[in-house]
């Protein structure tokens, strides 16, 4: 039996290259040697959008058919909705009664998130919780690995925390640490060089038109040094020459030499990096509008595969409740 590996995603919104490069290239690589268990993480996005749960549902779909058309395959993987499985809540109830408040407090995303995020209003008793029920996603498929990004690595470490309290505590080995699986590649600034992300609007999204790349390829920010077209430049500290290396590496030596040497313009380095994201994105826009004209196919994988997690989420927690009543203990 391969090991099984489990993450998670929050639906809210359309997927962009970060997360190509970032999470979905690793997903799709572990299919060939584990069993994955993806689900879109909808209780999690509501625990940060609740004000603005409307949206949740169609960016559910939007998530389902990008992680299709990136070639994460549900004859091979287990992927659903964390809201069609129950359990997950179930289980996040019994970790949190064993989860002193001082790990959740101390969690730094969680200080970072309060400090950072602004717009909404996170001081709810089921956000300072977010790292419980992520524990509970984990743990219910009792996953040897999690492909996650660092960013992560805080909340892994708090889920090996709470899944070791609850086997000393009622004496079982029902859980087992699980490690992280972290991408290789550096992640993706966006257009501006901020942090790639939808609410700065400095991201390519996987379903834009050529039209909207070339817009936006055009638009980013170069080596602030090169001024000139002989100017040299230095592709290292450049942000176009990232995307090189992530998207069209047979160009990458090239890149790096027109650059240095001074041989073509930041505007024709764009231009053939638009063109390169174009082709690289093609098969998968294809694939994307494909899937868009069959809701009910979407569906129906989405259905079939809350069934096979309900199915293994059920025996976890058959052996959960029969670990915490009837233990006998003094
Ligand atoms: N917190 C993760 C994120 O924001 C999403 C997530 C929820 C997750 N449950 C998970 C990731 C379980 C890995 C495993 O990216
Ligand atoms: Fe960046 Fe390309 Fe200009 Fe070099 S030539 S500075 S890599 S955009």
């Amino acid at each position: 039996m391969n090991k099984r590996v489990f993450s998670g995603m929050r639906p809210t919104g359309k997927l962009h290259l970060g997360h190509l490069v970032g999470a979905l290239h690793n997903w799709v690589r572990l299919q060939d040697s584990h069993q994955c268990v993806y689900s879109i993480v909808d209780w999690h996005a509501l625990m940060g959008e609740y004000e603005f749960s409307g949206n949740i549902r169609s960016s559910v779909y939007d998530m389902a058919i990008d992680w299709m058309a990136c070639g994460i395959d549900p004859d091979r993987s287990i992927v659903f909705i964390q809201s069609d499985v129950p359990e997950h809540l179930e289980l996040q109830m019994f970790l949190s009664c064993l989860t002193p408040l001082g790990w959740l407090e101390r969690n730094p995303t969680y200080k970072e998130q309060l400090r950072e995020i602004t717009t909404r209003n996170l001081q709810t008793y089921a956000f300072l919780g977010y790292p419980v029920l992520q524990a509970a996603d984990i743990l219910l498929y009792r996953a040897d690995a999690v492909p996650i990004g660092e960013d992560q690595l805080p909340h892994l470490e708090l889920t090996r925390e709470i899944s070791r309290r609850f086997n000393s505590l009622y004496s079982v080995n029902l859980f087992k640490d699980c490690e992280a699986i972290l991408t290789q590649t550096p992640r993706l600034l966006g257009m501006d060089n901020r942090k790639m992300s939808k609410s700065y609007g400095n991201a390519i999204n996987l379903a834009d038109t050529p039209e909207e790349i070339q817009v936006k390829v055009k638009a980013m920010v170069t080596d602030a040094k090169r001024l000139r077209l002989k100017d040299v430049g230095h592709p290292d500290e450049c942000n176009v020459f990232s995307y090189y290396k992530a998207f069209v590496s047979a160009k990458e030596v090239d890149a790096r030499s027109w650059c240095e040497n001074a041989l073509k313009g930041c505007t024709d380095c764009k231009r053939i990096l638009a063109d390169e994201i174009i082709e690289f994105l093609r098969p998968v826009r294809d694939k994307r509008q494909k899937l868009e004209k069959d809701p009910a196919y979407i569906h129906e994988v989405l259905r079939k595969g809350a069934v096979r997690a309900r199915e293994i989420a059920g025996t976890t927690m058959t052996e959960v409740r029969k670990a915490v009543f009837s233990a006998s203990r003094a």
